[in-house]
């Protein structure tokens, strides 16, 4: 089965191209071509993405892409394919309505079924897309850490799901994204406050100072910097980041009293991406030991970040030896059309296509 995917949740224009074929365990997906055009740095200056422009480049961005996806998996040869799949949500409500009406067109002109797919979904799914999914078995346990959701999902088969945890304010990423706003560090927050913080890890293991030199050669002044691990032990499975953030800014305005910014991001950093991580891992365990899981999936923009798909690995191997952990290549960490495909075979092996009228952009969309 050929898949053409098309995701216009967020900030990405992507299109990717499968070939699915069924196996005993699990089906193998050849993926043809998957192309991401990103409107990152459309977006950094406003600290965050702002919908109607995002809602704009895609306009402006997804016929050339699907050009490419095509010429990418087809070359000179007949392009077929037997269904579309496009993101319903959640996402932006105008940045998915490009990517909706666009599928929708093509499988009007091309006679295909379409099905509408869940972005959180397709997060989890992006497991499937690698060469050990045949390894994936249920019950199993999803956790997915995106810039708009963290969510822990009981996966119990193919297309049924239970919700057991959820953040009651900001997700994951949002409390990356705002960190990084509030000390001055630029959009996406994720991918430059891992950054800091890996760098700042690594010399101060290499130094004997607390924290050592900063990026001038400057020595920082040793100062402790903790921050709280919220509701890491509380009995449920629900996260808060907002008062992270807040914690942050708090602790920031203090420190400003006598040292820079500059001086006090990389300790911050570390801190907060540490805070982030414990609680991620505490409860994904507990989670995964209660309900009795066989595997863990990761999903989403954040499980890109290394000190989390480190310690999550370490600490699986340590407390659930027999568990498999499976957390997506980088580039299906963040957002990509491959991700919805590979959801959307499950849906359409079973036939499970939809009406058009029934695929309407949903911003709150709940998996
Ligand atoms: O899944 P995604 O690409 O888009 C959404 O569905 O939201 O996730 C984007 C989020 C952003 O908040 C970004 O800061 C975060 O993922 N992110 C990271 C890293 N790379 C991206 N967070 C932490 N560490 C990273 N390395
Ligand atoms: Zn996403």
């Amino acid at each position: 089965m050929k898949i053409l995917a098309i995701e216009t949740s967020c900030d990405e224009t992507a299109i990717a191209v499968l070939e699915a074929k069924p196996g005993a365990k699990s089906p193998r997906f050849k993926i043809l071509s998957n192309i991401v055009s990103s409107q990152v740095q459309l977006h950094a200056p406003y600290g965050g993405v702002v919908p109607s422009l995002a809602m704009r480049e895609h306009y402006r961005n997804i016929t050339t892409c699907f050009e490419q996806a095509l010429n990418e998996a087809y070359g000179k040869k007949k392009k077929e394919f037997d269904v579309v799949a496009v993101t319903m949500g959640p996402g932006l409500e105008p940045a998915l309505w490009v990517g909706i009406n666009f599928a929708k067109s093509i499988a009007l002109a091309a006679n295909k079924p379409i099905i509408g797919m869940n972005h959180l979904e397709g997060h989890l799914y992006a497991n499937w897309l690698s060469n050990e999914a045949k390894n994936i078995k249920f019950p199993a346990l999803g956790l997915i850490v995106s810039g708009g959701h963290t969510e822990l999902v009981l996966i119990k088969n193919h297309g049924n799901y239970k919700l057991i945890g959820a953040t009651r304010d900001d997700a994951a990423g949002e409390a990356f994204d705002k960190v990084a706003k509030l000390l001055g560090l630029g959009y996406p927050g994720g991918p430059i406050i891992s950054k800091i913080a890996e760098e700042f890890k690594s010399k101060s293991q290499n130094q004997s100072s607390k924290f050592p030199a900063n990026t001038a050669g400057k020595q920082v002044p040793s100062f402790k910097i903790e921050l709280p691990r919220p509701m890491i032990h509380s009995k449920d499975y629900d996260f808060s980041f907002s008062g992270l953030k807040t914690a942050v800014l708090y602790l920031v305005k203090e420190l400003n009293k006598k040292y820079s910014t500059e001086e006090i991001t990389p300790p911050i950093a570390k801190e907060f991406q540490d805070s982030v991580v414990d609680v991620l891992i505490a409860k994904t365990l507990r989670a995964a030991k209660e309900y009795k899981v066989k595997t863990i999936l990761m999903g989403g923009g954040v499980t890109a970040n290394k000190e989390l798909r480190a310690r999550m690995a370490e600490a699986v191997k340590k407390e659930l030896s027999n568990i498999p952990l499976f957390v997506p290549d980088l580039k299906f960490s963040i957002d990509n059309a491959s991700m919805i495909g590979a959801a959307a075979y499950f849906h359409a092996a079973k036939k499970k296509f939809m009406k058009m009228e029934k695929i309407r952009a949903n911003g709150t969309m709940r998996l």
